[in-house]
């Protein structure tokens, strides 16, 4: 069974939904946002039960709030956060999170002297690379605090094609690292850094984790790429194990959309995650899993423009990435409402298109959802986390905690 959003379906979880939401919020100011507590713990276990025993690392940039990620991290089956920037890394070791990998390259060397200074974090942070240039910014840092710092390699996890003349990338631009020599080359590279200690590899295949399976084509994609995958993942782990002339202990894969792909091969020891906890609108269209949403912002009327129209104050959070419509907040309840192709999600308004049997009035409450999953909470002090129809706690968000990471 195809397990893509069905609308019918959806149209008649989300009225309830919304329903709740709305009670539970009465009285509190919008803009707000919410996190639907049931829907995140079935989400949780889901990707639990996906990853089929394989630890599950939270990517934190796909939820950006703390206490969320101590509570999920606290779920059987989790197990560390895969962070974004330094700084926050740092910070989460300093809250008490005792496993922090690293899923980008830094550069930030006043971030890497904050590391290396403190043993703590130290300790429990590993640091990305796939240059060694970044290794040596993180050699410097370490050696000033007469430390040694861990570091994880990112492989490319891109397919790459060749058809005679013809060649194709397929997948994100990021590492250059791709086949087992560059890794290993790089490895050695590092460790002869003298401070700097390869723990792992990291293989990020967005091709199959961040595509949703809309069409024969990506699904050809992400089979080839996963054998492929299958083939490299374990060459690579092998010749830097033989540069450094150690184990590796970590050998990190993954992405919401591909946990259990990426859980099924045998040299894998941990997947990442994130976007599969608030199922964002860019997560409806995969079979690995039933999108369940779970992260929501609501928005008041605040005037009707005419017959047909109302608007919001608020809404114009684009996500990341091409400028395209996907990108785009998505309103959910009521039914019956879209953006205007004029005006989109407004800087400070959004006048929405009513369909007939739609009704808005001055003061009512519209919830929206969100094109990616923890982009939103940078727009917000304090997220309201829902059961039933009530808030059970609201919590501050990283930028209500005053931490904005990138
Ligand atoms: C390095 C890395 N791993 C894993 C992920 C998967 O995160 P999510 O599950 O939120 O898509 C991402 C997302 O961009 C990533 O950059």
């Amino acid at each position: 069974m195809t397990s893509t959003l069905d609308d019918r379906t959806a149209g008649a979880r989300t009225r309830t939904l919304g329903a709740r939401l709305d009670d539970a919020t009465r009285g509190l100011p919008a803009p707000l946002a919410v996190v639907d507590l049931d829907a995140l713990e079935a989400n949780a276990a889901d990707l639990a039960r996906r990853a089929g025993g394989t630890p599950v690392r939270i990517a934190s940039k796909s939820v950006r709030v703390r206490h969320v990620l101590h509570d999920v991290l606290a779920r059987p089956g989790f197990a560390g956060v895969m962070a974004y920037s330094v700084r926050e890394a740092v910070w989460l070791a300093e809250q008490g999170v005792d496993d922090v990998l690293l899923g980008y390259p830094s550069v930030d060397t006043t971030a890497l002297d904050a590391l290396a200074a403190d043993g703590r974090a130290a300790a429990a942070v590993t640091l990305m690379v796939d240059d060694v240039a970044q290794a040596d910014l993180a050699a410097a840092a370490a050696t000033r605090h007469r430390t040694t710092l861990r570091v994880c390699l990112d492989v490319d996890a891109s397919l790459r094609l060749r058809l005679g003349p013809l060649s194709a990338h397929l997948g994100v631009r990021r590492s250059p690292v791709h086949s087992a020599a560059d890794a290993a080359v790089l490895a050695a590279a590092v460790e002869a850094r003298g401070p700097l200690v390869v723990r792992g590899v990291m293989f990020y295949e967005a091709q199959v984790a961040g595509l949703p399976d809309t069409s024969p084509a990506v699904r050809a994609v992400k089979k080839l790429s996963v054998a492929d995958l299958a083939v490299r993942r374990a060459a690579v782990v092998e010749a830097v194990q033989d540069a450094v002339g150690h184990p590796l202990d970590l050998v990190n894969s993954g992405g919401s959309g591909s946990v259990e792909s990426s859980a099924a091969d045998g040299t894998v020891t941990e997947v990442t995650a994130g976007s599969g906890l608030f199922v964002p609108t860019l997560f409806d269209g995969y079979r690995s899993f039933a999108p369940r949403p779970a992260a929501f912002f609501g928005l008041d009327v605040v005037r009707v423009p005419g017959p047909g129209w109302a608007t919001v104050f608020g809404g114009g959070y684009v996500a990341s990435g091409p400028a395209v419509k996907t990108r785009l907040p998505r309103p959910v309840w009521p039914a019956g409402l879209a953006l205007s192709g004029r005006e989109g999600a407004g800087e400070v308004q959004t006048p929405l298109r009513l369909s007939s049997g739609a009704d808005l009035r001055v003061g009512d409450r519209v919830w929206f959802r969100h094109a990616k999953a923890g982009e939103v909470m940078e727009r917000f002090d304090t997220v309201h986390l829902v059961r039933g129809d009530r808030v059970e706690e609201s919590v501050p968000t990283y930028r209500g905690e005053g931490r904005t990471f990138g």
